[in-house]
């Protein structure tokens, strides 16, 4: 029988909205960033990210079923991001898809954000097999998993500190960029040249599998203090930074697969849009025999698709429940959710 599962993802600063069917894949998404609005603050705004979520919400449900030329009545069970978050985020998009479902009769399923961006390279063609090792960079965690299957999660190493995305979006910020500045770095970085700054490769031979980017960003704010904030000085800096972060990652990367003896890698999260980790990631694994695997570049940040896509992994599961009582999970561990 096939399903078409709503998703509703509202943990942070983008509302996503997504239409996944059993059979035939994606119908439709949408997505409203917030990041502008958040920019002039530089960072989001938990109150300001809730009250636009709920201005969005609604709106883009109806675009998506538009789109796929469905009504609400062809929708079988919704999924919305239930942790981890922003709390009033999250709230949003948990109540819309509990009240919806009610009004529906379908069951609803809250799944955990990770696991959406863990399993969002299964949505592109080819698509990793199980078992992989994913590589789980966004802006708050850095996560090396064993991937067994839905819900089958080892975690294999983490960030002790801060994540890769803050350490591109802290040194970012140092430099006179916005905020989010990841990908406003990584443009920077494209004029920089190679070779002119040296920065820390914290933990590079730790020989663990766990990440520390808090140095990086101390290193940073040293030379930005130093220097003279030319343009190329600034883009040769950028270039340093997002070169000491490619690094660690491919390094850790390359560790883990020897680790498990698997081959393939799935990078997933906001950071695996970064075009130079791509390359590097992808001809470091390669020359190993191994295989990259990332999700299409607009499923690589915060979206509905993924969220859809895992409530509809876990439904086949018979996951679902029509109980419309819900909570959010701020704080929740990825392993928490590991269903063997
Ligand atoms: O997964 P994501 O959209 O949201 C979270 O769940 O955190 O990740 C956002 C992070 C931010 O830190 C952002 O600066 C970073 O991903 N990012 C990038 C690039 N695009 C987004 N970092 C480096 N290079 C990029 N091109
Ligand atoms: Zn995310």
């Amino acid at each position: 029988m096939s399903l078409i599962t709503l998703g509703i993802e509202s943990s942070c600063d983008e509302t996503g909205i997504a239409l996944y069917h059993s059979e035939r894949g994606l119908l439709a998404h949408a997505l409203h960033s917030q990041i502008a609005m958040h920019n002039e603050y530089g960072g989001v705004v938990p109150e300001l990210a809730s009250r636009d979520h709920v201005k969005h919400v609604v709106p883009l449900v109806r675009q998506v079923l538009q789109e796929a030329n469905l009504t609400r009545h062809d929708i079988d069970a919704i999924a919305y991001t239930q942790g981890p978050g922003l709390g009033g985020a999250l709230l949003v998009g948990a109540s819309v898809a509990n009240a919806l479902a009610y009004a529906l009769d379908i069951p609803t399923i809250g799944i955990h954000h990770l696991e959406g961006h863990l399993l969002s390279p299964l949505l592109s063609d080819p698509a990793p097999n199980f078992p992989f090792v994913a590589l789980l960079i966004s802006g708050g965690h850095t996560q090396l998993m064993r991937v067994d299957g839905v819900g089958l999660y080892t975690l294999l190493g983490e960030t002790l500190d801060d994540a890769a995305g803050e350490a591109f979006d802290k040194s970012a910020k140092l430099l006179g960029l916005g905020y989010p500045g990841g990908a406003a770095l990584a443009q920077l970085a494209s004029t920089g040249r190679a070779g002119q700054y040296k920065l820390p490769r914290p933990m590079l031979h730790s020989g663990d599998l766990d990440f520390s980017f808090s140095g990086l960003k101390t290193a940073v704010l040293t030379l930005t203090k130093q220097s003279d904030r030319e343009p190329q000085t600034l883009a040769d800096i950028a270039y340093a930074v997002q070169e000491a972060i490619i690094d660690v990652l491919a390094h850790k990367s390359r560790a883990a697969l020897a680790q498990t003896g698997l081959s393939q890698l799935v990078i997933a999260g906001g950071v695996g849009a970064n075009q130079a980790l791509r390359e590097r990631l992808r001809s470091d694994i390669e020359k190993r025999g191994g295989k990259v695997f990332y999700p299409d570049l607009q499923f690589c940040t915060d979206n509905g698709a993924m969220i859809a896509f895992a409530g509809a992994l876990r439904l086949a599961q018979q996951q679902g429940e029509k109980d419309y009582r819900f909570n959010v999970k701020p704080r929740w561990n990825l392993t928490e959710i590991v269903t063997a």
